[in-house]
């Protein structure tokens, strides 16, 4: 049965999980010379203890805008125009700058791309992981944070020598293994990693998934992963959230929307994945290009490249309805079956 809910909150697969991160109705926009660009547009999300939520999506589609909003650092002339986020049971938006910058520092990682924005370019890798260890453990003796930060390291797949390295002597792989290594050293409670994998080479890329996947059933992470790939999604991911032009899409567990997607969005992204056990076939190509989200669309924001769109598309949002347990998506093709 077809219900009609403002969220993708309280389904059959997430009933019993703990919900570490609820957010709702969250709008940031940047102000721009030609106008005011809304990178994120009244999104609705829950992330619950212990999984990974994928968030996919053209490029462009708010991803970044998105995760930097739950930690609260969008950059001028950005700024979270509405919304509400509640992590763990505080109000990030109403908590202050002081204690918003404890809870980036202990609570919520974030990795990004290229870890070198993020490490000490001159502070060696043990400094970083004694000073996170030390954040919870502050009585621990130099000695036992060093013995700590050694099985640490080792347990990220790195030799324990490598601690008296500086950043730029690692390889990028490893400087991923040293953010994951961090986020752990810190136990935070919730992991943002923004395309952590995309300078890696495939190698790499699946060492570094394949000890991600490792730690996130050992040390029971979450993880909210922003990646254009799909394939990431579908080796790493529970659920997946699915952007388009600053908005959710469709929200779903990994198996159900890679079997069974919904939004005509979603089935054009997952068409656009080249598949090595296809027949070589030619690769299928989403007409057209994600808005301009200084002006973007009206109504459903999908329509001008979407290949069922229908008059009211253009001229009313479709409501977000959960279509099958755990499975939700907005796209007037439903509400369409609803009506009748
Ligand atoms: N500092 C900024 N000033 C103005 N516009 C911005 C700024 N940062 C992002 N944007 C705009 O906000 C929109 C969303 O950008 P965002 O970086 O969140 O997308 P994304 O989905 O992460 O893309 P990608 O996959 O390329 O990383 C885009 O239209 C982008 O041009
Ligand atoms: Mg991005």
């Amino acid at each position: 049965m077809i219900a009609q809910s403002d969220t993708a909150a309280e389904t059959h697969s997430t009933a019993n999980k703990e919900l570490l991160l609820r957010i709702r109705n969250l709008s940031v926009n940047y102000t721009t010379r030609r106008g005011m660009l809304g990178a994120v547009d009244n999104v609705n999300l829950d992330l619950y203890r212990g999984e990974v939520l994928g968030l996919v999506g053209e490029s462009g589609c708010g991803k970044s805008t998105l995760g930097k909003a739950i930690m609260r650092m969008i950059p001028p002339p950005g700024r979270i125009d509405t919304g509400e986020l509640h992590f763990n049971g505080a109000d990030l938006m109403a908590v202050p700058e002081r204690t918003m910058r404890e809870i980036r520092g202990s609570r919520i990682s974030m990795i990004f791309q290229d870890p070198m924005t993020s490490l000490n370019p001159v502070q060696r890798i043990d400094r970083h992981i004694i000073e996170a260890i030390r954040v919870h453990k502050t009585a621990m003796s130099v000695a036992e944070a060093n013995e700590m930060a050694e099985r640490l390291i080792e347990r990220l797949g790195i030799g324990k020598r490598r601690l008296r390295d500086y950043p730029h002597q690692l390889s990028g792989g490893m400087r991923q293994r040293v953010m994951i290594g961090l986020a752990l050293a810190l136990k935070a409670d919730l992991i943002i990693a923004d395309e952590p994998t995309t300078s890696l080479d495939v190698i790499v890329e699946a060492q570094f998934l394949d000890l991600l996947r490792e730690l996130k059933d050992d040390f029971n992470l979450t993880i909210l992963l922003i990646t254009h790939n799909i394939g990431v999604v579908a080796e790493l991911c529970d659920r997946v959230g699915v952007m388009y032009a600053g908005r959710l899409a469709e929200v779903a567990d990994v198996e159900s929307l890679f079997l069974d997607p919904q939004h005509p969005y979603t089935q054009g992204l997952l068409n656009s994945v080249p598949n090595i056990k296809l027949d070589g076939g030619e690769l299928y190509r989403m007409a057209g290009q994600p808005p301009n989200l200084i002006n973007p669309p009206s109504g459903c924001r999908f329509h001008p490249r979407c290949p069922h769109a229908m008059a009211r598309c253009s001229q009313a949002e479709p409501s977000w309805m959960e279509l099958k347990p755990g499975h939700s998506t907005a796209c007037w093709l439903y509400e369409e079956q609803i009506d009748k």
